[in-house]
This record gives structure tokens, C-alpha cells and sequence, in this order.
């Protein structure tokens, strides 16, 4: 069986149905507190793209919010079935994990299971064609709280940047911090080109650990670039020479305005070409490396 594009497949709990009928309870700690984390992740011609890593994420969220008593594995094998249901070669995968169903209280209940959601839909790639072009962002205050690392569901200060943008006209916004600091954006990693150096906001509780930014910081080391894990400041972002943005779904992403205004030239810069052809080209590599999902094979590589 495959979903039509444009449905979205559900688990809740282990149980597998369209989205549209599944339910949780009004008491879920996710619904009522935000208490809860998820992770993003991509199925790339039937193989869980990064999948490992994501899975590491996954156990470090759970364990700063001290979600315990998930197993794992469980999870994994629903996360298969999920997708082996969907028939979906190409998906983008939501999975949550929330600190379960009881009274509302906000100090943690005693002995209440998690409760989780897998979400399988067919990934389109809309930013395919914006990867060749370039894309334009916009800049906003970070409004987030201080465990940004953390890959919880309390998403409103991504949120409202987002809609900042969207109404804008473009892809992303850019956040800063009260203090000047550029951090990254609301729903991706940010990176920048200053003196044929990359600069990206270093690993702490100010953003996320991207596993893109990962991926890509490691791509650049073997392209011999120089990186230098340092924040931009607000007044240096008008004088970059490149920027680009990485998630699991956008890639590598050439930005080529910045509140209107060009990015270097206007156009997506070398150093960020290097990378997001880079990038394309160690997926291609991992494809080969990455055993399908039992029952989801695409017979492409
Ligand atoms: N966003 N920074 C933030 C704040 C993010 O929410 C994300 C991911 C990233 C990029 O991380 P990764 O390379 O691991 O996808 C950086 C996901 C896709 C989302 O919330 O939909």
C-alpha cells in the first residue's frame, strides 16, 4: 500500500492509522504543558536518512527532560512499520515523544508511561529548485528559551519567527539574542562566509546541535575549508560574504537577501555551492552504505 501524497499516516501509541482519525487524550503532558520532544527525520529512497544520529539525538532530549521508562527499540520497530505502511520512499518522518497522560500538575507524574507519535508523509523536496536560485531570509529576535539544544515541543518563539517570515516572503528568519548574538534560525542551522572562513554559532544551550551542521562541518574538513565555531554578531551579518542555512529537509540552502538586501553579491557563493554539492554527493555516498527499510525499497540508489 502507499498513502496518497498529500495524507499523513499516524502511530499513536503503536497503533497505525490515517492521521486524521488518530487522537490523543486532553491530558497528554504534551497538549497541556509542551512536555514533550520530537525529532525530524528523512527518508531518502527508502533508507532513514542519518538515522543514527537522530536516534542519539532522540536519547539526549529524553534524557535532559528525564523521560524515562521509553523503549527504544519499541519505537524503532513502529517507526519501520510506520513507514513500511505509508509504502513512502521519499517521507519526511515527525516522532514525539511526550511525558505521558495524567492530571494536570505541573511537577512530573509518578509511573505514567510516555505517550508517542510517529507522522509519515510523502517528502516532496519543495526547496529543491530555491538550493540552485538561493533564498531570502529576514532577521528577528530570538525569543526561545535557554535549552535551545534541547529538541523540545515548546516551539512558539520558532514559531512567531517563522510566521515573521512566511509573511515576509521568505524562508527563514535569522534570530538574535537581547545581547547582539546571531544564533541560528527558527527551524535550521545558520552559517555564514566571512574572509573564506565559515562561521557557525558553537555547540551550547543557544541552539540546536543540527545534524545537518554536523554532517556539513565535517563535509568542510574534508574539503580542507576553514571553520571557525564562533557566533556572528548582529552589526557583522550585513557584511558576510556568504550565507547559507542546513536542515534535514531544507539541505544546504544558499541565502542570497538578508532583509531585503543582496548577500554578498546576490547570488548563492562559491564556498556554499562546494558545500551543498558536497553535501548532495556524501548522501549519495551513505545511500550505498544504508540498508533499505524492510519493505520500502525504492530499487534506486
Ligand atoms: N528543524 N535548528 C533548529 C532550531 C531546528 O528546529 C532544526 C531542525 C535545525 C536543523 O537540524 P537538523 O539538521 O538536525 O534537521 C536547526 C526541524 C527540521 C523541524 O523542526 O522541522
Amino acid at each position: 500500500m502507499t498513502i496518497p501524497t498529500g495524507k499523513i499516516l499516524a502511530c499513536v501509541n503503536g497503533v497505525i492509522g490515517p492521521a486524521e482519525n488518530a487522537t490523543v487524550s486532553v491530558l497528554d503532558r504534551g497538549h497541556v504543558f509542551g512536555d514533550g520532544i520530537y525529532e525530524v527525520v528523512r527518508v531518502d529512497k527508502g533508507r532513514l536518512h542519518g538515522i543514527d544520529r537522530h536516534w542519539r539525538r532522540l536519547d539526549r532530549s529524553l534524557r535532559a527532560l528525564q523521560i524515562a521508562n521509553l523503549d527504544l527499540d519499541l519505537l524503532r520497530s513502529q517507526l519501520d512499520a510506520t513507514l513500511k505502511a505509508s509504502g513512502h520512499t521519499d517521507a519526511m518522518v515527525y516522532l514525539q515523544v511526550t511525558r505521558g497522560t495524567a492530571p494536570r500538575a505541573h511537577a512530573f507524574p509518578s509511573d505514567t508511561p510516555p505517550n508517542t507519535l510517529i507522522l509519515v508523509q510523502h517528502f516532496g523536496d519543495d526547496k529543491a529548485h530555491l538550493r540552485q536560485t538561493g533564498a531570502g531570509v529576514i532577521t528577528h529576535p530570538d525569543l526561545r528559551w535557554a535549552r535551545c539544544d534541547i529538541k523540545s515541543i515548546n516551539l512558539l518563539g520558532s514559531v512567531l519567527a517563522a510566521e515573521a517570515a512566511k509573511r515576509a516572503g521568505c524562508v527563514e528568519a535569522v534570530l538574535i539574542k537581547e545581547d547582539g548574538v546571531v544564533t541560528e534560525c527558527a527551524h535550521s542551522s545558520l552559517f555564514a562566509v566571512v574572509d573564506g572562513i565559515i562561521r557557525t554559532h558553537p555547540l551550547d544551550p543557544r541552539i540546536l546541535p543540527g545534524i545537518t551542521r554536523e554532517i556539513v562541518l565535517q563535509i568542510a574538513a574534508d574539503m580542507a575549508i576553514p571553520c571557525r565555531q564562533k557566533a556572528l554578531r548582529s552589526e557583522e551579518l550585513g557584511s558576510v560574504a556568504e550565507l547559507f542555512l542546513t536542515s534535514t529537509t531544507a539541505k544546504v540552502l544558499p541565502l542570497v537577501t538578508l532583509d531585503g538586501k543582496p548577500v554578498g553579491d546576490g547570488k548563492p557563493g562559491p564556498i556554499t555551492c562546494k558545500l551543498r554539492d558536497g553535501f548532495e554527493a556524501w548522501e549519495r555516498a551513505d545511500r550505498l552504505k544504508t540498508p533499505s527499510v524492510a519493505g520500502l525499497n525504492s530499487g534506486e540508489l
